[in-house]
């Protein structure tokens, strides 16, 4: 068996609903490790897939007065599509209601049956339907679902138990023995209290509705939604088909899920496993959750957010990208739509996209476009090159443990230092001096070493904008400079590569254009954004240019109470102001007669430029400016939305 294979899960999610980006942040952070792994060599098999039965999809489908197998094939359809969308490279995706897999639902179900670990008895206890699982009375809160807080239903149905009890101390010893088995270091010591907590036997089977695997030897009940579906992860390997990918992938099995689910996955499914004599998977990474200032995000509460929506808005490496950046290791992230636009103009526009563009740009301007042989060299080469090769280690440690966020942190630690060197090394100053050429070749080649080198090890977190880069770059068909092991050594681009710099990669995003996704959308549909909330592409004047903090600085903004207002005669445009600053008074004229009446604008709280040089407008001295958003046909004044005295400073 060779030593590098990696088999990597997602949980298979529930079609009850379309995916959300909370589930996107699982498969996404999945599929990042799937590429990289490939990137690093390793035969990779990366299974997603749906997990079809069980009470909760048969109420939702008969709500929407379908039969439950019509209802999951169109919502499953959702989930591909988003998959495609997102760029997730899955090898396979298993459904529960394929033949494959609910033979070995069977056959597992049997072998434990006849072995004794599953026999028959009754139930009464208490059921919660949107997590699919069974409580007694004193886990229980406040008479709800200790998991979701949802009201609980009482079960009373002859069932199939399987005997988790009789386990307990051989999964407690595999856990003590195995500490890599449950990660983060955290969970597993939930774990750990939880199984020290005492198990009881588990009920299995259910007979109060039809939708699920029915158990072989008794077919008034099916069996239980979870043991049918922890077995997809050795279902889709060919397990009960005696396949050989079974015996190559299992042992490398690493399951990501969500923190709500760990339990399921280090108590039950490995139970499971001891029980039919099989070995367990190599690690269960319980991931935290990404939530909404108010919560958790989740279809019954209203507030999801759609990924589609975020894609076609943002484009998919960003998306990507600010997932696995925002959730730290282990813990939970606020998802908000400014939070993305932020990372978007701040990491990808500011920092990465700048970078490249820069880099491109010089090598235009200053060398024809054309790849320099690098010529004199300086401390702060070294000082770059060593930066390189301890990110590598960094990036490499990061992503060996699931920290995502840890490895994008260390990758923008390069962007940050390359972005520095320009300023260092001032190549727009070199380019000056004929003597500063050979200096000027390096620095651009180093550039140019530093944007290959990012490129590839963005890969495995943003799959689109490395193609680009490769073509800008003209080594799109160089495969061999675009490997993880070519950023082994320092200098592997060729001198002499055609250059030629593209669009921006990443376009700044205008923070106007940000709307609140969150909302019932339907999987594959755009947020309905009424028609006046974006000005037409076109119309959307082009940006000026940057200024620092330092000159915004100057602009002394202040809150402004109007107190008087009136029209200036002759000036069917002007309104003639009356404003308190706080302790000051003063006379402003705005052209805004137009769109407010006097005594629509008396007694609001305007923005003042309090220090722009006095001007005469029709003869009246206006003693500063009062800003408002000025579009075609409509204006509107900036007002403050909490009551703040006059005179409060604006910044
Ligand atoms: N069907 C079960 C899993 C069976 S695996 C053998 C299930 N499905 S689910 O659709 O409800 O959830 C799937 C995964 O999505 C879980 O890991 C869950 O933690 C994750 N997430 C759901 N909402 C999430 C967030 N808001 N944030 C991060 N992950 C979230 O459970």
């Amino acid at each position: 068996m060779s030593a590098k294979v990696f088999y990597i899960t997602t949980p298979i999610y529930y079609p009850s609903d379309n995916l959300h980006i909370g589930h996107a942040y699982t498969t996404v952070a999945a599929d990042c490790l799937a590429r990289y792994k490939r990137m690093k060599g390793y035969d990779v098999f990366f299974l997603t897939g749906s997990d079809e039965h069980g009470q909760k999809i048969e109420r939702k489908a008969r709500e929407k007065g379908m039969e439950p197998q019509a209802y999951v094939d169109k919502i499953v359809a959702g989930f591909k599509h988003l998959w495609e969308k997102l760029h997730i490279s899955y090898n396979d995706f298993i459904r529960t209601t394929e033949p494959r897999h609910q033979a070995a639902v069977q056959a597992l179900f049997q072998k434990l049956y006849d072995q004794g670990d599953i026999y028959k008895s009754t139930y009464e206890g208490w059921y919660c339907t949107p997590c699919e699982t069974f409580w007694l009375e004193r886990q229980l809160v406040d008479g709800n679902c200790p998991d979701c807080g949802r009201p609980v239903e009482l079960l009373k149905e002859e069932s199939y138990f399987f005997r988790l009890s009789k386990y307990q101390d051989r999964l407690l010893q595999y856990i003590e023995e195995h500490p890599e088995f449950i990660q983060p270091v955290s969970r597993r010591n939930e774990m750990i209290n939880f199984i020290k907590g005492g198990l009881e036997d588990l009920c299995v089977s259910r007979t109060t509705f039809k939708w699920g695997v029915p158990v072989p030897f008794d077919s008034g009940h099916v069996v239980y939604v979870w043991f049918d579906a922890l077995i997809n992860y050795i279902s889709a390997l060919g397990w009960h088909e005696g396949d050989p990918r079974f015996e190559h992938y299992w042992p490398h099995a690493h399951h990501l899920v969500g923190k709500d689910i760990v339990r399921f996955h280090t108590v039950i499914w490995p139970i499971i496993l001891m029980a039919a004599g099989l070995p367990l998977p190599s690690q269960v990474f319980g991931h935290g959750w990404l939530l909404l200032e108010g919560g958790k995000m989740s279809k019954s509460f209203g507030n999801v957010v759609d990924p589609l929506v975020l894609i076609e808005r943002y484009g998919v490496d960003a998306v990507r990208y600010y997932l696995l950046r925002e959730l730290p290791y282990g813990g939970d992230g606020y998802y908000s739509e400014e939070s993305l636009v932020e990372r978007i103009n701040n990491d990808l526009a500011n920092d990465l996209g700048n970078l490249i563009s820069r880099t491109f740009g010089m090598l235009e301007k200053y060398w024809g476009g054309v790849l320099p042989e690098p010529g004199v060299s300086e401390a702060v080469d070294s000082d770059l090159v060593n930066v390189v090769r301890e990110t590598k280690k960094e990036l490499e440690r990061q992503l060996e443990r699931f920290d995502f966020s840890g490895a994008l942190a260390a990758i923008w630690r390069l962007v940050h230092r390359a972005n520095r060197y320009v300023d260092e090394t001032t190549p727009w100053n070199l380019v000056r001096d004929p003597a500063g050429k050979p200096r000027l070749a390096t620095v651009l080649y180093n550039l140019s070493e530093v944007v290959r080198i990012l490129t590839i090890w963005c890969t495995p977190f943003m799959p689109v904008f490395p193609g680009k880069v490769w073509e800008q770059l003209g080594i799109q068909d160089q495969q061999e400079l675009h490997t993880w092991e070519s950023t082994e050594n320092w200098g592997q681009l060729p001198p002499g590569l055609r250059v030629k710099r593209g669009p921006g990669l990443f376009p700044r995003v205008q923070r106007e254009k940000v709307l609140e996704v969150a909302g019932n959308q339907a999987a594959g549909t755009q947020a309905e954004t009424p028609a006046s909330s974006h000005l037409a592409p076109e119309k959307v004047p082009a940006l000026k240019p940057q200024i620092s903090i330092d000159d915004f600085a100057k602009i002394d903004l202040r809150v402004a109470l109007v107190k008087k207002a009136e029209k200036v005669k002759g000036a069917d445009r002007l309104l003639q102001l009356e404003v308190d600053l706080g302790g000051e008074e003063r006379t402003v004229v705005a052209g805004i007669a137009q769109f407010y009446k006097p005594e629509e604008i008396i007694g609001k709280k305007v923005v003042l430029i309090a220090n722009l040089s006095p001007a005469k407008i029709r003869g009246i001295t206006s003693q500063g400016m009062i800003l408002a958003a000025v579009g075609e046909g409509e204006t509107g004044v900036l007002t403050v939305d909490k009551d703040l005295p006059a005179g409060t400073p604006v910044r």
